[in-house]
């Protein structure tokens, strides 16, 4: 089939960025982006570049470039379903809150019900891509829903999972490292290449069965988030027997079987699919009685909480036993630099812990809006009124007062780096302390200011 239609539904981090880039690559297909939430769609049809519902660099021109030519957003979702030829079914999929396989297993409920809208709304026959990252075997599903609900037309499935990163989501859709294509007809196959193939070298560009394709997705997160893990798990014991992680980390990633990729330390990993995916590797095991393969897995998010957790403790101990101002500055919000994302980010986390020790905070993030931070904190502790006492959120770096013995960096932002520390210093109550969740300070320097530093496995 030649593709002359794509409809996208879900404009969220993966639906808008990943449809900007095949409309500015294929200027010969129109490309709609649909979405249930007006308020996102109206921010990706704004003419102000700035109020893009994501923060993605390099994500405005290519937005700019494409949008009004062959790039939609549009909250007409039947309409463009009906048009189209190849439909990316692009949704969210969280970790399930209630029912069989809670706190574990996918939530499919949003992308059963596109597949069941595909299906009720469709006229003619149509390729259908998973682009959501799914379980193993979630394809059955969609084709058993899509015909169960419209006998009269073909539909043909392919999974595609999606590989980019937030902060780098452009470079990673410009030059992925790989593109998947799962699927049982190659003629639908074919297509989706043929998109791929306008921009992506077709040696990068890999076909495989459905069920490689869906269950690839969920092993490249575990083994990405492993890494962290594995490498955090060691901070720990170099705090105990004065090895440095960094330089640990740096021996090791020359090895070139182990690589230097995804072996930074830090105050945890965040983001919205790193911990839902390798829950639902777990979940899919364990359903599958592999108790052995599940508990080997879960110990990755084991670790992750661990990590953050012994983070807070190491700041409301210091507080405690230099009876120190309950009051921290917290730097950074989101869960890694270059995005406004907030997801399971470790900040939430870190800064919950000090809620609950009756610590206030003071909070800073170059993208995170106010509204997000609390609406973070609300959710995960449902205590609206302690984190209205004891939380305060600063837009403006000037603004920050600094008149607390305790800074923690939990986002690695560059501009942290390149802060006169010397100034803020002088503005500090003394002792002065900092936290470094990202260990992205300069020990020494900041020890010669007077600073207390105290960083991760160092
Ligand atoms: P998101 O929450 O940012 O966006 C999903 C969007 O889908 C939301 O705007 C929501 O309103 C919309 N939606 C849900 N149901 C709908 C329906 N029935 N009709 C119309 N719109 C609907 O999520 P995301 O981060 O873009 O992730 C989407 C999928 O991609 C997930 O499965 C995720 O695991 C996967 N993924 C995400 C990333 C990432 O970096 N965020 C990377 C790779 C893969
Ligand atoms: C991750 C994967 O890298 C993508 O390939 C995948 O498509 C995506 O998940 C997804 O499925 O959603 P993302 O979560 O956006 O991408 O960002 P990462 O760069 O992987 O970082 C995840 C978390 O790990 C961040 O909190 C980051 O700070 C942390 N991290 C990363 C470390 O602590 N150390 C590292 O060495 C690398």
């Amino acid at each position: 089939m030649k593709v002359k239609n794509i409809c996208c539904i879900g404009a969220g981090y993966v639906g808008g960025p990943t449809m900007s880039v095949i409309a500015q690559k294929n200027k010969h297909i129109t490309v709609n982006v649909v979405d249930m939430n007006i308020d996102k769609i109206s921010a990706w049809n704004s003419k102000d570049l700035d109020r893009l519902p994501i923060y993605e660099p390099g994500l405005s021109k290519v937005v700019n470039e494409a949008r009004g030519r062959n790039l939609f957003f549009s909250t007409e979702i039947d309409k463009h379903i009906d048009e189209a030829d190849m439909i990316f079914i692009s949704v969210n999929t969280p970790t399930k809150t209630h029912g069989e396989g809670m706190g574990y297993a996918a939530d499919l409920k949003y992308v059963e019900a596109c597949a069941k809208q595909i299906a009720k709304i469709s006229k003619s026959d149509k390729i259908v891509v998973e682009k959501s990252t799914v379980p193993v075997r979630t394809s059955e599903k969609i084709k058993e829903i899509l015909n169960r609900y419209n006998k009269n037309v073909k539909f043909e499935i392919l999974s595609n999972p999606e590989f980019l990163a937030e902060g780098t989501a452009m470079r990673d859709l410009e030059i992925p490292d790989r593109v998947i294509i799962g699927g049982d007809n190659s003629s639908a196959i074919d297509s989706l290449v043929k998109i791929y193939s306008s921009w992506v070298p077709e040696k990068n560009i890999l076909t495989t069965n459905l069920w490689s394709s869906e269950l690839s997705k969920l092993t490249a997160n575990a083994f990405l988030a492993q890494r962290i893990s594995s490498i955090n798990s060691l901070s720990e014991l170099c705090e105990e027997t004065g090895a440095d992680i960094e330089e640990v980390s740096k021996a090791i990633g020359m090895d070139s079987r182990i690589g230097s990729s995804f072996l930074k330390t830090s105050v945890a990993f965040g983001g919205s699919c790193f911990q839902k995916d390798i829950l639902n590797l777990v979940y899919i095991a364990r359903t599958l009685g592999l108790k052995k393969v599940a508990d080997y897995w879960e110990q990755i998010i084991i670790i992750n909480e661990h990590q953050r957790n012994r983070f807070s403790k190491k700041i409301i101990q210091t507080i405690d036993s230099n009876n120190l101002n309950p009051k921290v500055q917290i730097l950074g919000w989101a869960f890694k630099k270059d995005t406004n994302d907030s997801r399971e980010s470790a900040a939430i986390y870190v800064a919950d812990n000090l809620i609950k020790s009756k610590i206030s905070i003071n909070i800073y993030d170059p993208k995170v809006k106010q509204s997000q931070i609390f609406f973070d904190l609300n959710y995960i502790n449902n205590d609206e009124i302690k984190n209205k006492e004891l939380v305060s959120v600063k837009n403006n770096m000037l603004k920050c007062k600094f008149n607390t013995n305790v800074i923690a960096i939990l986002t690695e932002w560059d501009e942290f780096k390149h802060y006169d520390w010397g100034q803020i210093y002088k503005k500090m109550n003394k002792p002065a302390y900092i936290f470094d969740g990202r260990n992205i300070l300069d020990r020494k320097k900041l020890e010669s200011i007077g600073f207390n530093y105290i960083g991760i496995g160092r």
